[in-house]
């Protein structure tokens, strides 16, 4: 039986970038815009373009920048919305209006001074106008998870009637449990008489922690599109992840439902809007959380490192994580250490391994986390056994504000002098660059991270660097007073591992 579709609505760069301190601008938001296309994100809300020159300008270039997802902007039932949202959308070629008005007891009474009749006429009205510019216009009864689901139909049945192609049922506040949110969409499509007409969308805030569950469960019960945001951004508690329903549509394949997110994408636009919007994914989030793939039980390590599937059911890789991570802590087993020498070049007898297990077992007491630096140290190998033939000899990093950081780098290399210089966005960025023009090696930097060891201005900064060459990765290393230097040390000390 073929699989039925439900449509992606990403609302990242709408209800996402509405969160104090998550502002992006137009260059930003043509970044994750295009992403998102490369996802296989079918409508991207790119903005209400009412609420500022700024975020009309973003719509009118991401029309021009994204040719593949259908645009939407956001409006109220309000005329002058309409009329700057369909100037914003002029370039889109495929536009959509995002209209709509509340419908629950608090917006209609509380917070409109209105009454419920009155909501249907503006709500006609406001689809009506908006039909007048684009063909495809969304309705969204705000607050619907409170609304009162016979009002609701008739709410619906009435956009529907004035010519709304997608009715958008909020669960605003987060308030519904999945079985209310569910009935609730069951209640349209048994009593909205012309609801074929029209695709239903859930868009499910996660104040209750149930975002996910709720627009599961209004899939289930006959919705076919769902808003969500990369890494559930969005106002106050969030909005509903998209890797969260695609991986569920993906996983559960009993559903018979498909999307089209290419799921190796997901991670790294994971990390893009993080970056961006400067809002760092907590550890634990599901499918791109930090430790959505690390094991850290001695018995889970032990029994994933024997077969995967036997505490994942995602592999890592679908969603381009490269692999599951067994974090080494008092905690690991003897399965565990081995596992992570071996990906160091180590491997060792059996009375010798049980040896290093009982000093990794002291350190792993007096330390959170066990890194390979401590391996190294730990296996006989510490930093000064490692062959070197690469040194930084000279660095000198102009910067500051209103400057293009410029480095220079001297190094020595295999007894020999390079010099080299170069720009970047920073300085760390600039010098860089400039190291990677003198050894013309193709790395990616997997993982950068600087740490004080104390909180003063003088304090050490430590610099652990991951380098990733021809799929194998390598460990970097450095501290100094000056982070710059050490951030450069640090990738040398990798790329030594290369060159
Ligand atoms: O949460 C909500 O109700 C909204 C609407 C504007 C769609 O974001
Ligand atoms: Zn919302």
């Amino acid at each position: 039986m073929a699989k039925d579709r439900i449509y992606i609505f990403d609302t990242t760069l709408r209800d996402g970038e509405q969160v104090p301190g998550c502002q992006l601008n137009t260059i930003e938001k043509i970044e994750v815009a295009r992403a998102l296309e490369e996802l296989g994100v079918d409508v991207i809300e790119a903005g209400f373009p009412i609420s500022s020159p700024g975020d009309f300008n973003s719509v009118v270039e991401i029309s021009k920048a994204v040719t593949e997802p259908i645009i939407c902007a956001l409006t109220r039932a309000v005329k002058k919305d309409i009329e700057v949202a369909a100037e914003s959308l002029k370039f889109a070629k495929r536009p959509r209006i995002h209209t709509g008005i509340g419908t629950s007891f608090h917006h209609i009474y509380n917070k409109l001074n209105s009454n419920p009749e009155e909501i249907i006429e503006r709500g006609v009205e406001a689809v009506k106008y908006a039909k007048s510019f684009v063909e495809d216009v969304e309705f969204y009864a705000e607050d619907a998870g409170r609304s009162e689901n016979k009002y609701l139909a008739r709410v619906v049945e009435a956009m529907i009637d004035a010519g709304a192609t997608v009715v958008n049922i909020p669960d605003t506040t987060g308030y519904n449990l999945p079985e209310e949110y569910g009935k609730k969409i069951k209640y349209l499509k048994d009593h909205v008489s012309n609801i074929d007409k029209a695709i239903i969308s859930t868009h499910c805030h996660n104040d209750l922690g149930m975002a996910t569950a709720n627009t599961m469960s209004g899939i289930i019960n006959g919705a076919r599109q769902v808003e969500v945001t990369i890494n559930g951004i969005g106002e106050r508690a969030g909005n509903t992840s998209l890797e969260e329903i695609a991986m569920i549509l993906k996983s559960r394949k009993h559903l018979n439902l498909q999307s089209n997110i290419n799921a190796r994408k997901i991670y790294r636009t994971s990390r893009l809007v993080s970056t961006l919007m400067r809002m760092p994914v907590q550890p634990n989030k599901a499918i791109v959380g930090r430790n959505a793939f690390a094991h850290s039980s001695g018995i889970h390590q032990d029994g994933v490192l024997k077969k995967r599937e036997n505490y994942e059911i995602i592999n890592p890789k679908t969603v381009g994580i490269n692999e599951s991570s067994i974090l080494l802590s008092a905690r690991s087993g003897r399965a565990a250490l081995k596992h992570r020498l071996a990906k160091l070049g180590y491997s060792f007898s059996k009375p010798a391994l049980d040896t290093i297990y009982e000093e990794f077992l002291k350190l792993a007491d007096s330390k959170k986390e066990i890194v390979d630096e401590d391996l190294k140290v730990l296996a006989g190998a510490s930093a000064r056994d490692i062959k070197r033939n690469l040194y930084l000899h000279h660095l000198q990093v102009i910067c500051g504000k209103g400057t293009t950081p410029v480095a220079t780098v001297k190094l020595e290399w295999n007894g020999k002098f390079h010099s080299a210089t170069a720009d970047g966005n920073g300085p760390v960025d600039a010098a860089i660059n400039a190291v990677k023009d003198i050894l013309k090696r193709k790395v990616r930097i997997e993982e950068f991270l600087i740490q004080a060891i104390t909180r003063g201005s003088d304090d050490l900064g430590k610099v652990h660097m991951q380098l990733e060459h021809k799929g194998v990765v390598y460990y970097g290393f450095s501290a100094s007073t000056d982070i710059i230097t050490a951030s450069v040390e640090a990738f040398i000390d990798a790329m030594n591992q290369i060159v």
